[in-house]
């Protein structure tokens, strides 16, 4: 069945667990998610990006998510518009039948260039109050991803502040969080600590001074109520990248954020936690080592197959980390 956002999080700040927020752009994505939920007995949240819905298309996306709940009809889905670049995107993201949408208003409209707070409270606000009209939740964002490391939102296909970041634009501002909860009525709120999109984050294993769990103690002191969400927050299994690298990609050393570190944040207000690189690291090497160890093998259904695998496992290793498992 359909929920919204705001419903599973209530529910997770109520029994202190976090959900994993995994981004789907294709069919074998959402068994992948939704057959790990199945196993696990864990409510989902599917969430697609822009370039998601431009891959598969507006109406094979949408068609996708009622096949979501057709095939799993006992799993509590909400569908989450990820990184929303206007209140128009998000409308037509309501339109299709969403039950949750993110407002970026942390960027502009291009997605590239940071907001200011008055740009980012007011769209965030428009959003809200046309969302909350048709009973669909809004996480917005304060604060930009990126690297503590090298000031850099890090993701190399584009999608993220270009330029250098200030270290004040990096770290969330537990007061500023305050007064923008209050301003918005959002739902959810992504904070900025250190983390950045894709599959290089961090240059070594993080420590507190570039990866700053502190700082989501500070806020959730400040706005206890208000459920935190975690962008960026792909832990890049090793195993992965040796297999990648094993079978014939070129992934140079990276690290991610380490699931301990996640569940040090779930225990202070982190609800909503969001994984794709790990999807795509783990179906990436799986594709890679089939068809390494097939060469014969022409019906695409065997290597997505065990791509799909790959991903479940990841998706249950979440469920059961964060503690969403049997909260279905
Ligand atoms: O925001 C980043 C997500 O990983 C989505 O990435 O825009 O390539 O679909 P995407
Ligand atoms: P990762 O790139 O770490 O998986 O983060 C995904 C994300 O934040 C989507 O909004
Ligand atoms: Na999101
Ligand atoms: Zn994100």
């Amino acid at each position: 069945a359909l929920i919204t956002l705001r419903q599973l999080l209530d529910h997770a700040a109520e029994h202190g667990y976090g959900m994993p927020a995994f981004n789907a752009n294709n069919m074998e994505q959402f068994h992948a998610i939704m057959e790990a939920a199945r196993e696990t007995d864990s409510p989902v949240i599917l969430q697609s990006s822009a370039g998601a819905r431009k891959y598969a298309g507006e109406p094979f996306f949408r068609h996708m998510m009622h096949a979501a709940v057709e095939q799993y009809p006992e799993v509590p889905l909400c569908i989450h518009q990820d990184h929303g670049a206007s209140p128009a995107v998000c409308l037509r993201s309501i339109q299709s039948g969403f039950t949750s949408v993110m407002m970026d208003g942390s960027l502009r409209e291009d997605m590239k260039t940071p907001a200011d707070y008055d740009y980012n409270a007011r769209v965030t606000r428009t959003v809200c109050e046309m969302a909350h009209a048709g009973g669909v939740s809004v996480e917005g964002e304060l604060g930009c991803l990126g690297s503590l490391e090298t000031g850099e939102a890090g993701e190399e296909d584009g999608s993220g502040a270009e330029g250098k970041l200030s270290k004040e634009m990096l770290l969330t501002d537990p007061e500023e969080a305050a007064q923008f909860v209050r301003e918005t009525h959002v739902d959810a709120l992504a904070i900025a600590i250190g983390t950045s999109h894709g599959a290089y984050k961090f240059t070594r294993p993080p420590t507190g001074d570039i990866l700053a769990i502190d700082r989501i103690k500070a806020i959730h002191a400040r706005i206890p109520d208000t459920h935190l969400v975690m962008h960026g927050s792909s832990s890049v299994p090793q195993e992965w990248l040796e297999i990648i690298n094993q079978y014939g990609g070129e992934m140079p050393e990276t690290y991610g954020v380490p699931v301990e570190e996640i569940q040090e944040g779930i225990r202070h207000g982190v609800r909503k936690v969001n994984v794709d690189t790990d999807l795509r690291l783990a179906a990436t090497g799986a594709v890679r080592r089939h068809l390494a160890e097939n060469p014969s093998n022409f019906d695409p259904r065997k290597f997505l197959k065990a791509a799909t695998a790959a991903m479940k496992d990841i998706c249950k290793a979440r469920y059961e980390a964060f503690g969403s498992a049997g909260q279905g």
